[in-house]
Formats: structure tokens, sequence, C-alpha cells
């Protein structure tokens, strides 16, 4: 079975992901400067992008992980009802926070990271997001970092997956409607 024969196109190939994650790096390096930031995957769709994000950043920073769990979502959709599965490793309070994630959809994931973090002080804690999917949002949230604007596709591959797959391919691509059914 190749993974590839399950897409309908292409919405952003490898070299693109790779040049803009490489602006992205560049600008978070310059904004924090030597205040040592904290990336904060979320698990598990964020983990190829923070991989790769970590990687274009010239400045000392350190890493974790946190893995939360949507319920009674479809498929293709979350319920914006969340719970923590995995907490992060570090103390955060007064320590400059930048949440990496996969794709903002409706808002209800982050928003919730985001309030569950704050009440933890953080020195600053901002948001990069690699996809930003607009046109669904239900809760508005400021992003400080987006990769790309995408239309509302369901799309797969570089971290984000259908029923677990197509985490590994090294693009962004669009499942055939024929795989949701
Ligand atoms: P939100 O709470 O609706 O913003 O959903 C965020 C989460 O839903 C993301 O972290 C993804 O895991 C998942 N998600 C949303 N849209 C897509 C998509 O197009 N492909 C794969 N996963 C998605
Ligand atoms: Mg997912």
């Amino acid at each position: 079975m190749r993974l590839e024969d399950h897409l309908a196109k292409i919405l952003i190939p490898s070299d693109r992901l790779q040049a803009r994650i490489y602006e992205l790096g560049a600008q978070i390096a310059r904004d924090y400067g030597d205040t040592r930031p904290l990336l904060v995957c979320v698990l598990k769709g964020g983990v190829i992008f923070m991989s790769d994000l970590s990687r274009a950043m010239s400045i000392p920073h350190e890493l974790d992980f946190m893995a939360i769990s949507s319920y009674g979502g479809t498929r293709t959709e979350s319920s914006g009802v969340v719970r923590i599965l995995m907490d992060l490793n570090a103390n955060i309070e007064n320590r400059h926070v930048l949440i990496v994630e996969d794709i903002i959809d409706t808002g209800h994931t982050l928003h919730y990271m985001v309030d569950t973090l704050r009440t933890r002080n953080p020195a600053s804690l901002k948001i990069c997001t690699l996809l930003n999917k607009q046109e669904r949002r239900e809760v508005e949230i400021k992003l400080d970092y987006v990769g790309f604007d995408i239309p509302n596709e369901f799309v797969v591959g570089y971290g984000l997956d259908f029923d677990e797959l197509y985490r590994n391919l090294p693009y962004i691509g669009v499942l055939k409607p024929e795989m949701y059914s």
C-alpha cells in the first residue's frame, strides 16, 4: 500500500514547508533572543513541525511535550472537550513559553491549552502554528506565528493524521474523500 495513492493532491510540497519553517525559525530567534524560550509541542501532531522548527532556531531554547485528547468528535473534527493525557515536565513559571501546534481548526484545543498554561504564570505565552484554517474558527485566538493559511479541507502529512496514519509524509496533502467513508 502506498500512502501517496490515498491523496487527492499535494497542498504544500516539502520544499515550501522547509523554506517557510526556516523563515519562522529565524523570526522566532530574533524575537526571543537570549531569553531561553521553552517550546511546547502538542502531541502528536506537532512533533514533526517542532523538530524542524527547533533546528531552524539558532538561539538557546528548550523543548517539552504535552499530550491532550479531545472527546466525542468525529474522525475529522474535534469536539472541543479536551483533557490532558500527559503534562509538561518543566515548571513554566516565569518562563517564555511558545506553544507549537500542527493546525488550528475550530480553536477549541488551543483555547483550552492557553487557559491551562496561563494559570501557571509563564513570563509570556505565545502560539506558533504551522497551519491555520481561519474559516473554521469557533473561538477567537491570537496567533503569533503562522506558517500557512489553508482552505477548509482535511489535510494530512507532516505530523497530521487521519486515523493515526499519514503523519510521516514529508508534505501536506489532501485526502481523497473516499478515504473517510
Ligand atoms: P481544533 O480544536 O478544532 O482547533 O482542532 C485542532 C486539532 O484537530 C489539531 O491539533 C488536529 O489534531 C486536528 N485537526 C484539525 N483539522 C485537521 C486536519 O485537517 N487534518 C488533521 N487533523 C486535523
Ligand atoms: Mg489529530
